[in-house]
């Protein structure tokens, strides 16, 4: 009945939509609109049905229609379907035998991107138990924090991480937690070996009754989202959210028959959702790698006959560094998706790469709103359309940069943003586009919490995206709350002024953020850069470069050298620490240069300055 209705209203709202936009896009908006209410009306069955059809449901069929089908490929060994359902039963008996696991109990796995990772969850979904993805490269204190804030009381490692456990394992012991390390035994007391157990364990299936209570609402993982400050919080992502987020491949037409190229760390949503979730809901094979090479990249693509490719944040331009090959061309990629490439690099990854669609979307973990770009526009992260608008309320608030508010208005509510004006992204909270929050964290779940927005008591998520819509209904995706800072009353965007940057003959990256000078408003622009190989750093050049491009607040008049900049997991660049170090020659050990407007060139960077700069003697 619902179904119906939903489809019902999806074509009515389609057919109003189609009077009023016959633009260029009109096919596309149609076969994307038609393709997500088929999904919308797919994930209104699962909930219906009783008891819940879940991803691992579709797992079990997936084994029992193809056991054969080879599902992940990882360095030269073929796991199929049949098998690594095996695997996951032995999983699941040996932590129920062993660990005494059941229902609800949360798991934290502390594994690297390997074919265990998946069987292990596979494993803990059919006992009803949510699994907590730990990134493999925190330590200490982060990882301990990670750990406590999911409420897990079980730990599983694989045997490249036992020196991390070590060392925080006193306090886990103190807490009662216990340890199970994936090899055939362990010397250390208190880590518990697991594989010879589970190597014992019966591979039979297991009943459906051990997970009965588990609801389309219970929560199935706990994926953490970095801050821009502070440790990582536990997103909670429930059953339903990991369907949406498996869909993501469906609505973009990729079919089981496709080869899925995973080299994005599956601790995080886009390789473990869109990318492992999404390979078992198409039923298609995955390729698996330990983590993105780029000079491997193509050569897999083409031993593998991949079709399908997941990139983030810099792998499109890792890729285009790479030396040219006269048979770049040559492979069956068809479609990219992902987020995070800037417009030029887009281009030129086009270009030499031949003609892929690039799918680039915007979401966020744990956020209740998305977009994804089906018409392969450059630069677009998506369109507004009738349909998507009406089952998931957003809206683009106005957006104060300095204080970093949405901007109210006398009656204390926020104001739209106009068309073609930059504005904060907000969603709708409501049972079909829920925000769950962070696991032990209701402060933080809070200050995602946006009320009165458009009318009084009304509830939003706050994405901390800053986004533009034009007037052909595109979206473009602005900004982070935190990526853009203010100078003398104009605001900067850190990856506008990256982008001239790396225009210029010496530069390969650069990550650009704003340094607090003492006695002025808001921050100034610096940039810490990587150098082309075997370039020195060309002060002229650069300084041309930022003079011809950029307006004289947004050009960085700093730049730090440095060898290699440090990334996040997701290849995000590392700020904060930057940030704080600033531009003092007597702390910085890395080459420094000041941009020196009468000398019309960059200039080293000497304790002078920084004593003129601090006494005002140099006007910046
Ligand atoms: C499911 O819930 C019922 C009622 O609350 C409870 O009696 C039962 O033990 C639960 N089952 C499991 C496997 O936890
Ligand atoms: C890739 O495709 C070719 C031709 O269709 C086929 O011969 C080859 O076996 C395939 N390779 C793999 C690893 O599936
Ligand atoms: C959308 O995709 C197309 C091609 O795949 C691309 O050219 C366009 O830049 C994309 N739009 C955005 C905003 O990224």
């Amino acid at each position: 009945m619902s179904i119906c209705l939903t489809v019902l209203v999806g074509l009515a709202i389609l057919c109003l939509s189609l009077l009023g936009t016959l633009s260029p896009y009109f096919g596309e908006d149609c076969a994307y609109i038609l393709r997500s209410v088929r999904l919308g009306a797919r994930l209104v069955k699962y909930k219906r049905v009783k008891p819940f059809y879940s991803l691992l449901d579709r797992f079990l069929d997936a084994a029992r229609a193809h056991p054969a089908k080879t599902f992940v490929h990882f360095e030269g060994r073929e796991y199929s379907y049949g098998e690594v359902d095996k695997r996951s039963n032995q999983v699941a008996r040996a932590l129920q035998a062993d660990a005494r696991l059941k229902e609800g109990d949360a798991v934290a796995l502390f594994l690297g991107n390997e074919p265990c990772f998946v069987w292990t969850w596979l494993g803990l979904a059919k006992l009803g138990c949510p699994a907590a993805l730990l990134n493999f490269n925190i330590r200490s204190k982060s990882l301990l924090h990670c750990f406590s804030c999911c409420g897990a009381k079980v730990l599983i490692v694989s045997p490249e991480l036992q020196d991390a456990v070590e060392e925080v394992l006193p306090m886990l012991r103190e807490q009662g937690i216990a340890v199970y390390i994936l090899s055939d035994s362990c010397g250390v007391q208190g880590i518990n070996s697991l594989s010879d157990k589970i190597s014992r364990a019966s591979d039979e299936p297991l009943s459906r009754d051990l997970r009965a209570n588990v609801t389309i609402r219970s929560t199935a993982l706990y994926i953490y989202t970095s801050g821009t400050t502070g440790l990582p919080k536990a997103a909670v992502v429930t059953h339903e959210r990991v369907w949406a987020a498996s869909f993501l491949q469906a609505a973009c037409g990729i079919t089981a028959d496709d080869v899925f190229y995973i080299n994005l760390p599956m601790y995080h949503s886009a390789g473990f959702l869109i990318g492992m979730a999404g390979a078992i809901e198409r039923g298609m094979t995955v390729i698996l790698k330990r983590k993105f090479s780029a000079s491997q990249f193509w050569d897999d693509c083409r031993k593998y006959n991949v079709t399908v490719m997941q990139y983030i944040g810099e792998t499109m331009r890792y890729l285009c560094n790479t030396p040219k090959k006269d048979n770049e061309k040559d492979h069956k990629v068809r479609i990219a998706i992902g987020n995070g490439v800037r417009t030029d690099i887009w281009s030129e990854f086009l270009d030499r790469f031949g003609d892929i669609k690039v799918r680039e979307l915007y979401a966020a973990t744990e956020g209740n709103i998305g977009f994804i770009n089906y018409t392969s526009k450059i630069g677009a992260v998506g369109r507004i359309n009738f349909v998507h608008r009406f089952f998931f309320p957003y809206t683009l608030i106005k957006f104060n940069i300095e204080r970093e508010e949405p901007v109210r208005n006398s009656e204390g509510l926020c104001v739209e943003a106009a068309t073609g004006e930059t504005g904060l992204l907000v969603g709708r909270i409501t049972q079909r586009s829920p925000f769950v929050g962070y696991a032990g964290n209701t402060q933080q779940t809070e200050k995602k919490r946006l009320y009165d927005v458009l009318k009084k008591g009304d509830m939003y998520f706050n994405t901390g995206d800053l986004l533009r819509f034009d007037h052909e209904n595109f979206v473009y995706f602005q900004d982070r709350v935190g990526d853009t800072f203010r100078w003398k009353g104009e605001n900067v965007a850190t990856s506008e002024v990256a982008d001239i940057l790396t225009m210029s003959r010496c530069i390969l990256e650069a990550n650009v953020y704003g340094v607090k000078v003492q006695g002025h408003e808001g921050r100034i622009g610096m940039a810490t850069v990587t150098l082309k190989e075997g370039k020195d750093f060309d002060c002229s050049d650069a300084y041309k470069q930022v003079v011809n491009y950029l307006p004289a607040y947004a050009r960085p008049r700093f730049i730090r050298i440095q060898p290699c900049l440090e990334l996040t997991g997701t290849f995000k660049m590392k700020k904060v620490k930057l940030v704080e170090e600033g531009f003092n020659p007597a702390h910085i050990g890395d080459p420094l240069y000041f941009l020196d407007p009468e000398k019309k060139s960059y200039i080293p960077m000497t304790e002078e300055i920084y004593g003129a700069i601090a006494a005002r003697e140099i006007k910046l």
